[in-house]
């Protein structure tokens, strides 16, 4: 696996944080950056839905669940118009670049809320891959997985310590979750060369040590794990 990433490109390396709410994604994303940038590699944090001007637009729109009534599809397709301007505007420039993206939720986010949580056939997501990721996967996918009564109680500690309201996808209920969790490692079993499963479940420090053991084994890095 080593040798077959090392010193192919002086491209950066796209890497996405996937997981059900609650998994811990964003803190994971931001110690990742910082350990990448200690080793002097130029890292570009970003997020979706969001990234781009247009991206946070599409996104409120979606998280205040102004496009619930439209159905699944249509959410499909807004996420995927943010897709495209985020690619196009900010990952890919700067994968030109030689910067690392570290990208929080993709495409596999589409598949598993829209898809296999809420009904949405794989076979549209083929296509809306084919059209707006093209070969722009993320060469990694780090899946934090979590039991979905754990993530949630996360969810629900988090909002009352920041009093912040619940969005659009935190209010469905249990069986949903449960169906997004089996969504992603559904993903994960599919595309078993490009996502790897870490357990949620354990401390930040631990999730931390093991996203790093991944990063430094794919990429053939100079690194201490
Ligand atoms: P965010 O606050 O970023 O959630 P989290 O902290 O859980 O990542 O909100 C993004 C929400 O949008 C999240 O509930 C997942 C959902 N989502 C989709 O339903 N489809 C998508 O394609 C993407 C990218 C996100």
């Amino acid at each position: 696996m080593k040798s077959e990433f090392k010193g192919t490109s002086n491209k950066g390396r796209f890497i996405s944080f996937e997981g059900g709410e609650g998994a811990g994604k964003s803190t994971q994303v931001r110690l990742l950056s910082d350990r990448l940038g200690a080793l002097g590699y130029q890292t570009l944090l970003t997020r979706e839905p969001g990234g781009s001007p247009l991206g946070e637009k599409i996104r409120r729109f979606l998280l205040e669940g102004k496009v619930k009534g439209h159905g699944p599809i249509a959410e499909a397709l807004l996420f995927y118009t943010a897709r495209q301007d985020h690619l196009d505007s900010l990952i890919l420039p700067n994968l030109e670049k030689g910067v690392w993206v570290l990208c929080d939720r993709f495409a596999d986010s589409s598949r598993a809320y829209q898809g296999a949580a809420s009904g949405v056939d794989d076979g549209i997501f083929d296509a809306l891959d084919r059209i707006v990721v093209r070969d722009n996967q993320p060469e990694l996918t780090i899946i934090i997985d979590l039991p979905v009564d754990v993530g949630q109680k996360r969810v629900a500690a988090r909002q009352n310590q920041d009093g912040i309201e619940t969005d659009r996808f935190e209010a469905e209920d249990l069986h949903f979750h449960e169906r997004l969790r089996a969504g992603f490692l559904k993903i994960a079993a599919a595309n078993s060369n490009r996502c790897i499963i870490i357990d949620g479940n354990q401390s930040r420090d631990m999730v931390a040590k093991m996203i790093w053991h991944t990063v430094v084994e794919r990429f053939a890095l100079d690194a201490v794990v």
